[in-house]
């Protein structure tokens, strides 16, 4: 299972490429604005720092204007033509884009997945990528989770669908294991649930005690 972190934060993004588990970023226009910075000069940063796919989401919402966009962000990518997954709304024309750029060999990661049905019209527009959102679903009383279920499933049953399944709006380490649980690709994950995965009280006691003990014997390994 590949592990994007879901930020636009540069600082925060250098801090965990340096982890090595960082396989790629995920933006959105909501997570550009809360950075207060221009958004291609982020786009450039982060792709100089992870090599990618950094999905950079179009904002436009007709046709031409998206693809436009999308080429134009899929340019600040350094290296190399995968460094750069350019992010459309799952609607008419992001599919209609989805199918012109991924013809092109640009990776396009369709957002904003809500139903299996939507999520088949994404990988038939060519899509490398599709992102339900788990989260979003959960907060209205709906199974996130059953929708990455019901997309893997679907998936898997195609040998012509080449779309990754992307475990997006993630709120906790258990979203994480059970989209791992069912075979997902992909889970993009905010800062702070990828350092909650790190955690378990027994491994800081188990550590403390190992370290006590260690002390008394005044041995050192250097
Ligand atoms: C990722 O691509 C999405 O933009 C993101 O996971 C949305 O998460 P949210 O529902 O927490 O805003």
């Amino acid at each position: 299972m590949k592990f994007f972190v879901d930020t636009a934060d540069v600082a925060e993004i250098r801090t965990l490429a340096a982890s090595g588990l960082l396989d790629g970023v995920t933006t959105n226009p909501s997570l550009i604005a809360k950075s207060g910075r221009p958004m291609l000069d982020v786009i450039r940063e982060i792709a100089e720092l992870v090599p990618g796919p950094v999905s950079a989401e179009v904002t436009a919402t007709d046709f031409e204007t998206m693809l436009k966009e999308g080429k134009k962000l899929h340019a600040l990518g350094k290296h190399a033509k995968d460094n750069i997954a350019v992010k459309v709304p799952l609607t008419p024309d992001g599919l209609r884009c989805c199918k012109a750029l991924s013809s092109e060999g640009i990776m396009v990661n369709v957002t904003l997945c809500f139903s299996a049905a939507q999520a088949i019209l994404a990988a038939k527009a060519g899509a490398t990528f599709v992102s339900p959102f788990v989260g979003r679903l959960d907060d209205i009383g709906e199974d996130g989770m059953a929708l990455i279920a019901d997309v893997v499933q679907i998936y898997r049953q195609y040998a012509s669908f080449r779309t990754e399944v992307l475990v997006a709006s993630v709120r906790h380490p258990q979203h994480v294991v059970a989209a791992a649980k069912l075979g997902a690709h992909v889970a993009t994950l905010p800062p702070n649930i990828l350092k909650q995965l790190f955690k378990h009280p027994l491994t800081d006691n188990g550590l403390k005690a190992f370290l006590d003990d260690w002390a008394k014997t005044g041995q050192s390994i250097l």
